[in-house]
This record gives C-alpha cells, structure tokens and sequence, in this order.
C-alpha cells in the first residue's frame, strides 16, 4: 500500500464507511465462556450463531507512527439480562490509548486497569471517550432497538491482548434490571492477587 494521504465517508447518523478494507464480524460462538447465564448461552447459540458486532477498518501499516480506525457497530440483543457487548481486549502494547466517538445509538464502555480499577462510560451520539493507556475496554450496545455505532482510532502497533479477560471477564457486568440497563458484579472476577 502506498502511503498517500486518503479520505472516506461515513453516512450519518451512523452508517457503514462508504470504502473500508477490512471487515470483520463476531458471532455468538466466538463469545463461549463470557456471557454471565451460560445456560441460556447455549440454547441461544443452539437455535442460531447470531451475528453480535462488526467491525469496518481500513489497513495502514501496523506500525508505530500510523493510526488505525474504523467503525465497530455492536448490535441489539441480549444473552439472558446481559446485553450484546464485544469481547472486550487490553492492548498489547499495554501503554496505547485509543479514542471512540459514537456516531449512533445508546451503550457504554466497560474499562478496567490490571490491578482491577474500573470505569463505565456512557455512550451517545456525540460522545467522545478517550480511553487512556492501560485500560481494558468493551463496548456494550444497552438499546433496545438501535445499532451501537462507534469511530475509533488508535496507534497501529497496538495490537490487542484477549486472552485476559477471556479467562474471567470484565469486573462489572451491564445487565437489564426493570427495563433498565445496571452495573452489577462479574462473579468470576477475582483481583489480581488472587487469581
Ligand atoms: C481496537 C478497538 C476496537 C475493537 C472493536 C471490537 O483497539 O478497541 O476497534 O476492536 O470494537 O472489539 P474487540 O476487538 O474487543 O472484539
Ligand atoms: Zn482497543
């Protein structure tokens, strides 16, 4: 790829890039183990491997100095009480940040630190989120209806560490209570030193 200067659009309020180069889906499969209610998991994912979230992206090299950006919509629906969410990732170059701005739709961004420091941002049309170095983050869609739609961008050497959170989740978990999305606690979570 050469490394001219180029420009996109992106349909609002919150559409799919015109131009993208890369996309990539996420099915309820690939979410086995962080779903809270892992009895209705399994009949949920039994009856279909619904299509959670996607993310458009276009490729720079993946390297320090470049940036890369796409959209990430998170779909509606929920697992049980707990709602549609990503997998959720710490960098793997720990020290990046990354900023969202949500273009569509209503959710939040779970964080936490290593040492298991939490925040839950909420996330609007309009809303722009710097999500520091070293914070773990998840978007979740907590609309009923609506597609979360979210631009992000972050350095390119970044990289993305899973395997942390695949094995325990996240601190806090959101889920629907009276119609109404709570922050409640991940029983499998334990701190640090404890794990
Ligand atoms: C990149 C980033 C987003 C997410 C996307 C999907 O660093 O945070 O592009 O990758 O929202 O979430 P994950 O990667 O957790 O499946
Ligand atoms: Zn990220």
């Amino acid at each position: 790829m050469d490394n001219r200067p180029f420009t996109f659009d992106i349909a609002l309020p919150g559409g799919i890039p015109s131009t993208y180069s890369n996309h990539i889906t996420r099915r309820l499969s690939s979410m086995r183990g962080q779903y809270a209610d892992e009895e209705t998991y399994a009949a949920l994912l039994a009856g279909g491997d619904a299509l959670l979230y996607e993310v458009y992206e276009e490729q720079v090299p993946e390297k320090a100095g470049e940036l890369l950006h796409g959209i990430s919509i998170v779909h509606p629906g929920k697992v049980g009480d707990e709602y549609f969410m990503t997998k959720g990732h710490f960098h793997a170059e720990i020290a990046t940040a990354e900023v969202y701005y949500c273009l569509a739709g209503q959710g939040v961004m779970v964080m936490e630190t290593p040492e298991g420091v939490w925040a839950v941002e909420e996330l609007r049309a309009g809303k722009v989120l710097y999500v520091p170095p070293r914070w773990a983050h998840r978007s979740v869609n907590t609309g009923s209806e609506a597609d979360l739609v979210t631009f992000f961008v972050y350095p390119a050497h970044a990289g993305h560490d899973y395997g942390s959170i695949e094995k325990q989740g996240f601190r806090k978990l959101i889920v629907e209570q009276g119609g109404r999305p709570a922050i409640v606690d991940n029983p499998r979570w334990l701190p640090p030193e404890q794990r």
